[in-house]
C-alpha cells in the first residue's frame, strides 16, 4: 500500500507500494532537481527529462506521500476560486487566460493517458452547481454569467445527476476525474524508463547559490548539485515571502457505497455551501463508491477533527441512502491571498534558477500539471504564456489585501491564545488512548498523545519553523501548525514542511 501523510487511508492508497521501486544514487551534478515526487514533481521531472534534462527528484518521504494521495481527484477547469472573482482581481483577459490555463493542464494529462496508455479511471464529464436558497441563486447567476464570459460553456439545466433537491442548478462542460495514484504511477515509471533518478526519504534543508550551480543539502548532511531546483512541495522550507501569502486548509473526503441500487453520478456535482460539498464517483474493486467531499477549514483550527466526519456523513445521508462508509481520510491543501497560484520563479532571487509551485486550493490535479507546463519551459525555452500571470511575485494589494490580513490575523491569535490555553489544562492523566493534547507540565508546554495501547508520546509543541504551537489532528493523528501548515505525527517527526525539522521529543518515563 503507497503510504500517505495522514492514519486515514485513502481510497487511492490501495495499490502496489512505490518505495523502493528506483532508487538510484545520481551522479555528482544534474541539470534540475526536483523537491517533492507527487504530481507536481513527476510531472515536472518527466516533462523536463523528455526535454534532454537530466533529472534527480527528492523525496522526504515516499513517492505520493502527500496531498496527491489525499485528493478527491477532480479534473476541473471551474476552478475552486470563482470566475467572478478571478474577474475582479485580474481582469477578464487574465480570467480567460486562466480558464485557457487549466483547459491545457486538463488536455496534457489526457494526452499523456492516451500517450502511455495509462488505465487510470479517466473519464471526461460535466460538472453540475446547485443553489438551495435564494442568496446562492444569485451567486449562481453570477457565476454562470463569469464562467461563460471566460469562455467555458455553461447553461441552467431543470436536472441534475443527483437526488439533492435545489432551488436553481447550471451545467458546464470540459471536466474531468480519474484515479490520481495509477496516473502518478505511470508517470513516475516513464520518468524512469527516460533515465530519471530519485532520491525518496531525503529531506531537502537548504539551497545555496554557489558560484552558478546550486548546492542543495539534505538533512543526511548529503549535498547534490543541479543548475536548477523546483520545489514541489506546496510550501517550500525557510520563512520567505510566500509563507505571508499561503494559508493551510484541511478537507474531508469519505467514499460511501450507496443502499438500494441508487445510481452513481457520472459527472462532478458542487452545492454552493461555504465551505461547498463536491460530489463524484470511483471504482473500487468490482464495485464503486460516491465520494463526498467538503468540511474545509484552515489547518490547526478545528477543535475535534473527527467531528468533520461525523457532519460530512450526516450531510450525505440528508440527500442519499448510504450503505457502507468504505473510506474516509483528510488532506492539506494551500490557498493564495488572491485565488490562483503560485507558479514560477521563486520570489526574492536574483539568479532564477529556483523555482516554486503553490497556492493550487482544491485544485492540485490540474494546477499540478500546469505546473509542470510552466515550469518545464521556463527552464527549457525561458519563456512561458502564462509566466506573468501566475507570477510568485506579483503583487495584488487590493484584491489580496482582506484575505491577507483575515490569514495573519488568524495566525497572530495562534501565536497568542494558544500558548495561554494550555495553562488550564493540569494533568495529562486525563487524556484517553488515542487522543492528544497540549498540557502545562511543571511549567512546560508539552504536547502529548496516548496511543490505542496506552503510551504516551511527548514532544515540545512549538513548530521548528517559526514558533507557532502545533494543534492535534484528531482524525489524521498529527500534530498541525496553524501558521503555515506544517506536520508533524506523533512522534514528533516532519510530515509536511515548510519546517525542515521535526518536533523535539520528551522521553517520558513510566512513573512520569
Ligand atoms: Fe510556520 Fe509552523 S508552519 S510556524
Amino acid at each position: 500500500m503507497i503510504k500517505r501523510d495522514g492514519k486515514n487511508t485513502s481510497l487511492w492508497q490501495d495499490l502496489e507500494d512505490l518505495e523502493g521501486y528506483h532508487q538510484v544514487p545520481p551522479s555528482d551534478h544534474v541539470d534540475v532537481i526536483i523537491v517533492g515526487a507527487g504530481i507536481t514533481g513527476i510531472t515536472t521531472a518527466l516533462m523536463l527529462q523528455a526535454q534532454g534534462k537530466k533529472c534527480l527528484i527528492l523525496e522526504a518521504h515516499t513517492v505520493g506521500f502527500g496531498t496527491t494521495a489525499g485528493t478527491s481527484a477532480h479534473l476541473n477547469t471551474v476552478l475552486d476560486t470563482p470566475y467572478q472573482t478571478i474577474i475582479s482581481n485580474f481582469g477578464k483577459l487574465q480570467a480567460i487566460l486562466a480558464a485557457e490555463a487549466a483547459q491545457q493542464a486538463l488536455e496534457q494529462i489526457a494526452g499523456f493517458i492516451e500517450k502511455f496508455q495509462i488505465s487510470c479511471d479517466f473519464s471526461r464529464c460535466d460538472g453540475y452547481m446547485y443553489a438551495t436558497q435564494q442568496d446562492e441563486e444569485k451567486e449562481l447567476v453570477e457565476t454562470l454569467e463569469a464562467i461563460n464570459e471566460v469562455g467555458i460553456q455553461a447553461e441552467f439545466v431543470d436536472n441534475i445527476p443527483g437526488p439533492m433537491d435545489f432551488t436553481r442548478a447550471i451545467k458546464f462542460g470540459g471536466q474531468g476525474r480519474f484515479h490520481p495514484l495509477k496516473y502518478l504511477k505511470a508517470l513516475y515509471a516513464e520518468f524512469l524508463k527516460l533515465g530519471g533518478h530519485i532520491l525518496e526519504n531525503t529531506k531537502v534543508v537548504k539551497i545555496i547559490d554557489q558560484e552558478g550551480f546550486q548546492r542543495v543539502e539534505t538533512a543526511g548532511d548529503k549535498s547534490y548539485y543541479a543548475d536548477h531546483v523546483v520545489y514541489a512541495t506546496h510550501t517550500p522550507p525557510g520563512v520567505h515571502l510566500l509563507t505571508f501569502k499561503l494559508a493551510p486548509y484541511r478537507s474531508y473526503v469519505m467514499g460511501i457505497e450507496l443502499a438500494d441500487n441508487q445510481s452513481y453520478p457520472e459527472d462532478l456535482i458542487y452545492d454552493m455551501q461555504d465551505p461547498f460539498h463536491y460530489f463524484r464517483k470511483a471504482d473500487y474493486q468490482d464495485r464503486q463508491l460516491l465520494l463526498v467531499g467538503g468540511q474545509d477549514h484552515k489547518t490547526g483550527q478545528h477543535n475535534n477533527t473527527d467531528f468533520n466526519f461525523t457532519e460530512l456523513e450526516s450531510f450525505v445521508r440528508n440527500t442519499y441512502k448510504v450503505k457502507e462508509v468504505v473510506y474516509k481520510w483528510s488532506s492539506q491543501y494551500y490557498e493564495s491571498t488572491d485565488g490562483l497560484p503560485y507558479i514560477g520563479y521563486f520570489p526574492g532571487k536574483k539568479n532564477k534558477r529556483i523555482f516554486v509551485a503553490t497556492g493550487y486550493s482544491g485544485n492540485g490535479m490540474i494546477f499540478g500539471t500546469l505546473s509542470a507546463q510552466i515550469i518545464s519551459n521556463l527552464i527549457v525555452h525561458g519563456k512561458s504564456t502564462y509566466e506573468a500571470l501566475f507570477s510568485p511575485s506579483r503583487c495584488k494589494p487590493i484584491a489580496g489585501f482582506s484575505n491577507f490580513m483575515t490569514e495573519n490575523i488568524d495566525v497572530a491569535k495562534h501565536l497568542i491564545t494558544d500558548k495561554l490555553s494550555v495553562s488550564k489544562i493540569h494533568s495529562y492523566s486525563e487524556i484517553a488512548k488515542g487522543e492528544g493534547r497540549i498540557i502545562n507540565f511543571e511549567n512546560r508546554d508539552i504536547g502529548l498523545f496516548k496511543d490505542d495501547t496506552g503510551q504516551l508520546f511527548a514532544v515540545d509543541p512549538v513548530c521548528k519553523h517559526a514558533g507557532c504551537v502545533v494543534q492535534w489532528n484528531s482524525t489524521e493523528r498529527s500534530w498541525d501548525c496553524p501558521c503555515h501548515g506544517a506536520r508533524y505525527d506523533p512522534s514528533g517527526n516532519l510530515l509536511t514542511g515548510p519546517s525542515t525539522a521535526g518536533l523535539p521529543v520528551y522521553e517520558i518515563e513510566e512513573d512520569d
